[in-house]
């Protein structure tokens, strides 16, 4: 697109003018003010800047072409996601959340009445997935309280029971700082809901509020590894006699980055983080892309009985599907050596994470609905969806998202940027850099400093109270008196939509 705007005259212009003013300024100084000289010394700094950028430097074209002209782009380009977001933006238009959504979350987590005026801001141009109401809605007090235990179907010793739809998705110290893990570990725990610790090892942080927890255990199992990333027993074993621990969830991927493990720079192990972890101090720690137990189906499915035989509570996977006929031949060989996980949880490509590689985060890994729809379809098709529960995760922020995956086969909803904006998050996309200006994905105290505990974990129960209410409302409308009972029957699927290519091709292919 030609440019409207001559800058290469423009920066010609600036060069001459710069040097002039600063003569002028100087005779002004002599013969009028002394003061102006002022700005004889600002205008001089300016010149050599640019003679710098102009003729010295010889890193940066456009300040080279340019000169300090173009510095101003540079400053521009630097501050343009602000200016966007704050100035130019429409209410529907930002990515990840866009406006809409945020606000959402913000009023519940303030308790305030999400109800809006005028018309939905949403699509309705059959890119959308809409759930489809009764004509006869039901009595909220006939609907069945929500109830989803975790371990029955395998009668481990222990098992679990949610009265919420609603987990707090995996989010490790490290990834997020202290503050935020108390308030979400605090608010959880006001809520009566649990929170999943991430991959970051022992969960110091999230156990000292008293609340229920699902312990992650990533590629390189932190907290719980032997030096060569292998599961140590003992240590899983000694850590899940802790009352808090009240199910251990394998992550075998996650849907910002599939097949792909992470890196822990040095610089971010600090001694406590090295106690943590069980990692040691002064060198990188790489994550493997998958566990090192887990290079086969067999192997999945029998790392997956090594740790149920290992504990006695819920265990269950996490995953975002790649290929459908792997996930196929994976639910086979749990049918084959009888193991089964307690949950699957299914992660979009669309989630979240602290820092991925873009080409993962942008490239790899299925949607969430089409994804959801298959393992469902698979494990039904399979004979053993009822072996086992599953939860859902990819950007289920508010209550017609979270609704719509339950009736395309979840049990329950996992969140994670949800709660981080009901944490105050801004959307920064800051995530990985240390500095993010809420004090949420942080560890520097001068910026977590603005993070109350004992107030967010109040926005963190009131968020969840906002969602479930909407809950129990939509059930009603949509005339189910069981979560249980929620279907596809349920959601109006556009052609166009991945969803749709998902059931045609899956429901042509199974037999
Ligand atoms: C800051 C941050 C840290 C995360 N850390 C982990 C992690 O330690 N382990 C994991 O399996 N997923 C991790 N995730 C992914 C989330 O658990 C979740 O699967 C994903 O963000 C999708 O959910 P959402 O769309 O509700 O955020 C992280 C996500 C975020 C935003």
């Amino acid at each position: 697109m030609a440019a409207s705007v001559d800058l290469h005259k423009i920066s010609r212009f600036a060069n001459i003018a710069i040097p002039l003013l600063a003569v002028i300024f100087f005779f002004g100084g002599h013969f009028i003010h002394f003061y102006i000289h002022f700005l004889t010394v600002v205008f001089i700094i300016l010149t050599v800047i640019n003679i710098f950028y102009l003729h010295i430097q010889k890193k940066h074209t456009i300040l080279r072409n340019f000169g300090i002209l173009g510095q101003a782009r540079y400053m521009l380009e630097s501050i343009g996601p602000e200016m966007r977001q704050y100035l130019f933006a429409s209410d529907t238009e930002e990515r990840p959340f866009n406006r809409v959504e945020r606000s959402e979350i913000y009023r519940k987590s303030k308790g305030i009445d999400s109800a809006s005026s005028f018309g939905s801001q949403m699509d309705f141009d059959n890119s959308e997935v809409k759930i489809r109401h009764s004509m006869y809605p039901v009595d909220k007090q006939d609907i069945k309280p929500f109830s989803l235990t975790f371990g029955e179907e395998r009668g481990v010793k222990e098992t679990y029971t949610i009265t919420k739809p609603y987990l707090i998705s995996a989010m490790s110290y490290g990834a997020l700082g202290k503050n935020a893990i108390q308030a979400l570990a605090r608010g959880a725990r006001l809520a009566g809901i649990p929170m999943n610790t991430g991959e970051g090892g022992i969960p110091k942080y999230h156990m000292e509020e008293g609340g229920e927890l699902v312990f992650q255990i990533g590629t390189a199992k932190f907290g719980v590894r032997n030096d060569d990333s292998s599961l140590n027993q003992e240590k899983l074993i000694k850590l899940c006699t802790d009352p808090s621990i009240k199910m251990i969830e394998i992550k075998l991927s996650q849907g910002a980055k599939p097949g792909k493990g992470g890196l822990l720079p040095k610089e971010k192990i600090t001694e406590e983080i090295s106690k943590l972890r069980g990692v040691p101090q002064g060198e990188d720690v790489i994550s493997p892309a998958h566990h090192i137990e887990c290079t086969s189906k067999q192997t999945t499915v029998a790392f997956i009985k090594h740790v149920q035989d290992t504990v006695d509570i819920p265990v269950g996977i996490k995953l975002c599907m790649g290929k459908t006929s792997e996930f196929r031949d994976m639910v086979k060989e749990m049918k084959n050596q009888q193991v089964y996980p307690d949950f699957i949880a299914i992660d979009g490509a669309e989630g979240g994470t602290g820092a991925a590689p873009k080409a993962f985060m942008d490239g790899y890994g299925m949607p969430l609905y089409a994804s959801l729809f298959a393992a469902n379809q698979i494990l039904t098709e399979q004979g053993v969806r009822d072996k086992l529960k599953l939860l859902a995760s990819g950007k289920l922020i508010n209550s017609s998202k979270q609704f719509v995956a339950l009736a395309l086969g979840a049990d329950a909803i996992y969140n994670a940027r949800g709660f981080m904006l009901s944490l105050g998050c801004i959307q920064a996309m800051l995530c990985g850099n240390n500095t993010c200006p809420v004090g949420i994905t942080t560890h520097d105290p001068a910026l977590q400093k603005g993070l109350i505990v004992e107030q967010k974990a109040q926005r963190i129960a009131n968020y969840v109270k906002g969602l479930e209410y909407d809950f129990y409302e939509m059930l009603a409308a949509s005339g189910i008196r069981d979560a249980k009972d929620l279907n596809i029957e349920q959601l109006y699927i556009p052609n166009d939509t991945a969803l749709a290519d998902q059931i045609t091709t899956l429901l042509s292919t199974t037999k």
